[in-house]
């Protein structure tokens, strides 16, 4: 019996630690998906095929980010408004918006990503400290005939 306790146990204790890695690993990288919530909408302006863009971005951490929100190009879609890209710093919820003309149906894609652009958070802000977390958001555009 005192054998056999001291072969298994070192077993029990190695299998316990991958368990445990397992576990962590988990939990990081479902904490790591969960920095940013995106929505994106799409709804129909006077035109036909003339769309308003919605894209929210929420923050679901404790600390601000400086995040670049962009679309993709895209060669159904041209921009009403400009085509812009903007970098801000998030800290709860912001929406951004463009005004698009769709020649076809198509899917517009939206991007969020956590960078580290300097002067876009107000001095002496504690920002989350990883950036390149990259997150994407889209919407079907049905353009009626
Ligand atoms: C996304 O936005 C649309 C339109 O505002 C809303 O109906 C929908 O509930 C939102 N979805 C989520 C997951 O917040
Ligand atoms: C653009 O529209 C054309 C014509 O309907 C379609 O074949 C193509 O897949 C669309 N491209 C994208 C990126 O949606």
């Amino acid at each position: 019996m005192t054998s056999l306790r001291v072969l298994y146990q070192p077993c029990t204790v190695v299998l316990l630690l991958v368990l445990c890695l397992i576990l962590e690993t988990g939990q990081g990288q479902e904490n790591r998906d969960n920095l940013l919530s995106l929505n994106m909408s799409v709804s129909q302006l006077q035109r036909e095929n003339e769309f308003s863009v919605t894209f929210t971005v929420t923050n679901n951490m404790d600390k601000c980010m400086v995040v670049e929100i962009s679309t993709e190009d895209n060669p159904n879609i041209t921009y009403l408004t400009a085509h812009a890209k903007y970098t801000a710093c998030i800290c709860d919820t912001h929406n951004y918006f463009w005004d698009i003309d769709a020649s076809a149906n198509t899917v517009i894609r939206g991007k969020a990503e956590v960078v580290s652009a300097k002067n876009i958070c107000p001095d002496g802000e504690i920002l989350y400290p990883e950036t390149g977390f990259m997150k994407f958001a889209t919407a079907d555009i049905i353009v009626t005939p």
